[in-house]
């Protein structure tokens, strides 16, 4: 067999800032250009704060050996690795692709690549040619031109692993599993997609369940498929109540390579809700002294429903029908609410304690946040069928509450339009025709309201923000009647010498602080977003936030949510009720940043660690996803009563790791009423078996185990406890201390 060869581009290329045609000619001269590596952002490499155009080139030979690479060697596969956001690749002067995709021969070259709702940052680029393309010049110097355009944040080609090379016949099969299949019945498909050869080769699927390593199916098929042939395959297997993965295979023959793909199975744990009620969510709640006051029981069970409240202090009153308590209380104080719960099929009564005081979010805010599916394409339309959504679909009985539209709502900053009235109030886009009525409608439902705006003058998506308007917005936002503000950190970066400075990130944050306490006719709770510079949880409750980011943006992807989820322990101790830190949003569900929504790219059993680990770590849960959208998984995963029960614990206590031992890590979180809450987390790529060391836990007796999410006791246990975890997955379980 012949040698197989590439030719590798991860080597210093030329960089230049704004643009210019020019540069994608072969004989221009790039000599005076600066050198970058294709292996970080150019943020990195000394253009810390550019956005915009920016152009990479390099010159290489192409040697004709390539031509004598292993079949298929029809092309050659030119990988420019991630490239944030959008971009143009040029061979010697002519444009051949465009973003995720080859371009056609005759494609005008126009910047419109880059006028795109949804950016391709984290996404490889991958194009192909010809391997007769007159284009290529066989064993001379030939020149790679990159256009670049980045919208924000960082930029450029940065993933490394850059090269040019043939095909193989892994790069011609596709094998796509049928999104839309029952649970347990399920439909796969083959694509030849070259257009010259024949794909042959065993292709085995396997189901897998991850605990007990059986397999629940398994078949093999000698496929043959000619060019540009589709074949599809279906099977059967049991609905399973454990983490189970399906495995397709495809060995190809004759070559020591094959084609594999993964597919989580969503597996649902929480038992079904029962008929009779069952008073859930966060009971304890804060408010100001004569501020309004909204809570809405959070009951599931069977509808209709009758609520009692019993105790309610002066200035409260319960809706029987909807379970809303609403009014103001003027005396500060600690009162005890006995609510009760009723339909034909039972009773519930639980103690609610209303705390009148200085505190707001006396547990983490629960709700839903606009940016993580509709990003900019947010509307009042969507944010209302979100609110409507939480009622009709239940979740609002589990206690989600907070309906939050976050960047997008102003003047977009580039517009014509007047930003602000005359009188200089803020206004909003033709996106959100009445923020007034919006605010009514939600409340109307029990629900509460959030908005975002930013300390500069344009928020991230530069929308018109704050700057210079404190005070004003803060009162114009109290007339619509908002509960929550996201308070995001965005272009004032600009206006600052050091980002990680202290000194300069605490006083914006304090005057808006000062503004939503300053004699406004409503409790506005106060969440911080700057990404955790400056260390924000040693200073965040100071400056009067309920809640700080501690972290960059969260997105549907292990790593990241690995990073995020199981990183910044340090920041634990800051944590704790009226003040939380916060990891950033949910990304269960339909997620997307724009228009375009896709299935979070977690798997089922990443789902479960990471609502797991956020209601360990005592978080806001703020869900991102598409409510229209819930299936009967996402819908099971969250509004898991005991789950839910951890995260909204009075005593306000985030878990910090105990154990981190060859890929495990056990995190623990003492609960109000003397329990532990302990998640037991595989984060290595292999399902394992792991003993829980009870003993050295400090759990010197035989102990009570319950499984959290399928609400089951498991037994008692002493010393120790023997369980398997599935990889990237989790154990929740309570520990009774018997105390
Ligand atoms: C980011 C923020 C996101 C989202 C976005 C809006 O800075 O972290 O959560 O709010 O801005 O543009």
């Amino acid at each position: 067999m012949n040698q197989y060869q590439k030719v590798n581009l991860d080597r210093a290329w030329k960089f230049k800032t704004g643009d210019n045609l020019k540069y994608s000619a072969p004989d221009f001269n790039d000599s005076d250009w600066e050198e970058i590596n294709v292996n970080q952002t150019w943020n990195k490499q000394g253009y810390k704060k550019y956005e915009g155009f920016a152009w990479y080139r390099i010159h290489v030979v192409i040697p004709a050996s390539l031509k004598k690479n292993p079949s298929p060697n029809d092309s050659l596969i030119f990988n420019l690795g991630k490239i944030d956001d959008f971009n143009q690749f040029f061979l010697n002067g002519q444009l051949v692709g465009e973003n995720l995709n080859n371009t056609t021969a005759d494609k005008k070259v126009t910047d419109d690549f880059k006028n795109l709702k949804e950016s391709y940052w984290d996404v490889p680029r991958r194009y192909s040619l010809s391997i007769d393309n007159p284009l290529i010049k066989w064993d001379k110097e030939n020149v790679i031109a990159v256009r670049v355009f980045d919208w924000g944040v960082a930029g450029g080609i940065y993933s490394g692993g850059l090269n040019i090379t043939t095909p193989k016949f892994s790069d011609y099969l596709k094998i796509i599993p049928a999104k839309d299949g029952a649970e347990n019945i399920r439909k796969v498909s083959l694509q030849n997609i070259s257009k010259s050869y024949e794909i042959k080769g065993d292709f085995t699927i396997e189901v897998l369940n991850n605990i007990s390593d059986r397999k629940s199916y398994e078949r093999k098929f000698h496929v043959k498929m000619n060019p540009g042939e589709s074949k599809s395959f279906s099977f059967r297997f049991e609905k399973p109540h454990q983490s189970t993965t399906i495995k397709y295979m495809f060995d190809f023959d004759g070559e020591n390579y094959s084609s594999t793909l993964s597919e989580g199975v969503k597996y649902i744990l929480t038992p079904p809700e029962k008929e009779a009620p069952q008073i859930n969510g966060a009971l304890i709640y804060g408010e100001r002294p004569g501020k309004p006051l909204l809570y809405k029981i959070a009951a599931s069970g069977k509808r209709p429903m009758k609520f009692f409240a019993e105790g309610l202090p002066k200035g409260l009153a319960l809706d029987p029908e909807k379970g809303i308590i609403s009014g103001r209380v003027e005396r500060k104080g600690n009162y005890n609410v006995l609510l009760k719960a009723e339909n034909d099929s039972g009773f519930d009564s639980k103690t609610l304690e209303i705390v009148i005081g200085d505190k707001l979010l006396l547990t983490p805010p629960m709700g839903w946040n606009s940016w993580n599916c509709w990003g900019l394409s947010v509307s009042q339309q969507k944010v209302y069928d979100a609110a409507k959504s939480f009622v009709e679909s239940g979740l609002a009985n589990h206690g989600w509450t907070y309906i939050n539209v976050d960047d997008g709502w102003s003047i977009f900053g580039k517009s014509k339009e007047r930003k602000r009235k005359p009188n200089g109030e803020i206004r909003t886009n033709e996106k959100f025709p009445d923020m007034k009525k919006l605010g009514k409608d939600i409340h109307a439902l029990g629900l509460k309201f959030g908005i975002y705006s930013s300390p500069g003058p344009l928020t991230c998506g530069k929308y018109t923000a704050s700057y210079k308007h404190e005070f004003q917005d803060a009162k114009t936002f109290a007339k619509w009647g908002i509960d929550y503000l996201k308070y995001d950190l965005c272009t004032y970066r600009k206006l600052m010498k050091d980002v990680h400075s202290v000194k300069e990130l605490v006083p914006p944050y304090k005057l808006m602080h000062k503004a939503l306490t300053n004699n406004l006719n409503r409790d506005i709770a106060y969440s911080i977003c700057e990404y955790g510079l400056g260390k924000v949880w040693e200073w965040g409750e100071k400056v009067g936030g309920q809640l700080w980011r501690t972290t960059g943006d969260i997105w549907d992807d292990w790593d990241r949510m690995y990073e995020i989820g199981f990183g910044n322990v340090e920041a634990a101790e800051f944590s704790g009720p009226g003040h939380w830190n916060d990891p950033d949003m949910l990304i269960v569900g339909w997620v997307g940043w724009g228009p375009n929504l896709h299935e979070t790219r977690l798997t089922p059993d990443e789902q479960y660690t990471h609502v797991s680990l956020w209601a360990l770590r005592s978080a806001p849960l703020l869900l991102g996803n598409d409510l229209t959208k819930l299936d009967e998984f996402t819908l099971n995963l969250i509004t898991n009563d005991e789950v839910i029960a951890i995260d909204q614990d009075k005593l306000g206590h985030e878990a910090t790791p105990v154990i981190k031992k060859d890929s495990i890590e056990v995190w623990m979180k003492n609960l109000s009423d003397g329990n532990k809450a302990v998640g037991i987390f595989n984060v290595s790529a292999e399902n394992r078996n792991f003993t829980l060391p009870l003993a050295d836990l400090g759990f010197k007796d035989s102990v009570l185990i319950r499984d959290v999410w399928r609400e089951k006791n498991i037994g008692k246990f002493e010393r120790n406890y023997k369980t398997g975890i599935a990889s990237h997955g989790v154990q929740l379980i309570k520990i009774f201390t018997g105390k």
